[in-house]
């Protein structure tokens, strides 16, 4: 935890990290995966943002970097990472040396794109990295931000996790395609806990109609119950924010759309869920053996 990251949260009236370490360190960590089934629709955007929404509202939160194609939570923070996780899987770093804590008070791992090559590891190596991986504690959450669409990587990063979180924006490519994803999950499990965003919306209403075309198809044809927990307006200021690498949410903290942040934010942090995903060393061992059930 940085000096900076920790003055803000002071200045802001909240504990630090430190202060509340003792007390998760013995907790489970809740494992949010967030996904879409169309790419460009924002999740990257989201995850950083809610990620610091989160931790502000005093909760330690790993955001994990599950995008093997187009890597990037580490651009939309400035960050130039030293190591990756390539270096771990070779076993010439720990996994503990690609963890960088962020002036934004979250911790990441940043570009996963290594991890296609875990199958290909001996044995003996693979068991390491994933006994590595299970060292990571002391976390309330981790948030995976995933790539798009309904291939095995994705879907392997997706279904062990304790929530899901699908990504749309009012487009009907996009809408169709997060059918397709929702419909991809149900397939793999029916009762797993799916949430939606509505992502760029120009209204609540357009949010709402967007919301209310998934969740009424899902319950109708996939007999699933979708929660949608939020919309965020399409504003320049994010385009902006994501050009200076920095997060609207520290950026331009008293904007529509960092409202929208941390109103998901609040709602995720209102529900109970009890974590059963076992933590990222479990969730790569499913990834691994192919059992994308959890
Ligand atoms: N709320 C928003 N308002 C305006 N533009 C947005 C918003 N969310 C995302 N964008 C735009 O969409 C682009 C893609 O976002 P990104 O988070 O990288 O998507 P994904 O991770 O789903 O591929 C961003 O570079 C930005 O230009
Ligand atoms: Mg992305």
């Amino acid at each position: 935890m940085d000096q900076a990251a920790d003055l803000r949260k002071l200045a802001m009236g909240q504990q630090t990290m430190e202060d509340s370490d003792a007390s998760s360190a013995q907790k489970s960590t809740r494992i949010l995966s967030i996904t879409s089934g169309k790419g460009g629709v924002g999740k990257t955007t989201l995850s950083v943002n809610l990620a610091i929404a989160i931790a502000r509202a005093n909760k330690r939160v790993l955001l994990f970097d599950g995008d093997l194609g187009l890597a990037n939570v580490n651009v939309l923070l400035g960050i130039i990472p030293d190591h990756n996780l390539y270096e771990v899987l070779k076993g010439k770093k720990r996994i503990q040396d690609v963890i960088i804590q962020t002036s934004f008070g979250i911790d990441i791992i940043a570009g996963a794109n290594g991890i296609s090559q875990l199958a290909n590891l001996p044995d003996a190596q693979r068991e390491k990295f994933l006994e590595d991986l299970d060292s990571i504690t002391g976390y309330d959450m981790v948030i995976i931000d995933t790539g798009a669409g309904v291939g095995s990587n994705v879907i392997g990063l997706v279904m062990p996790a304790d929530e899901i979180l699908v990504v749309t924006t009012p487009e009907p490519t996009a809408i169709t395609d997060a059918y397709g994803m929702i419909k991809s999950i149900v397939a793999n499990r029916q009762d797993k806990n799916i949430k939606l965003v509505v992502n760029r919306v120009s209204s609540a209403i357009e949010a709402k109609r967007v919301a209310d075309r998934l969740i009424s198809i899902s319950a109708q044809f996939l007999r699933t119950r979708i929660e949608s927990i939020g919309f965020i307006f399409d504003e320049n200021l994010v385009q902006k924010s994501i050009r200076s690498q920095r997060p609207h949410v520290v950026l331009y903290p008293a904007s529509k759309s960092s409202a929208c942040v941390n109103h998901v934010a609040a709602r995720l942090l209102n529900t109970n869920v009890q974590p059963e995903s076992g933590g990222l060393g479990s969730i790569f061992k499913r990834l691994l053996t192919g059992r994308s059930d959890s």
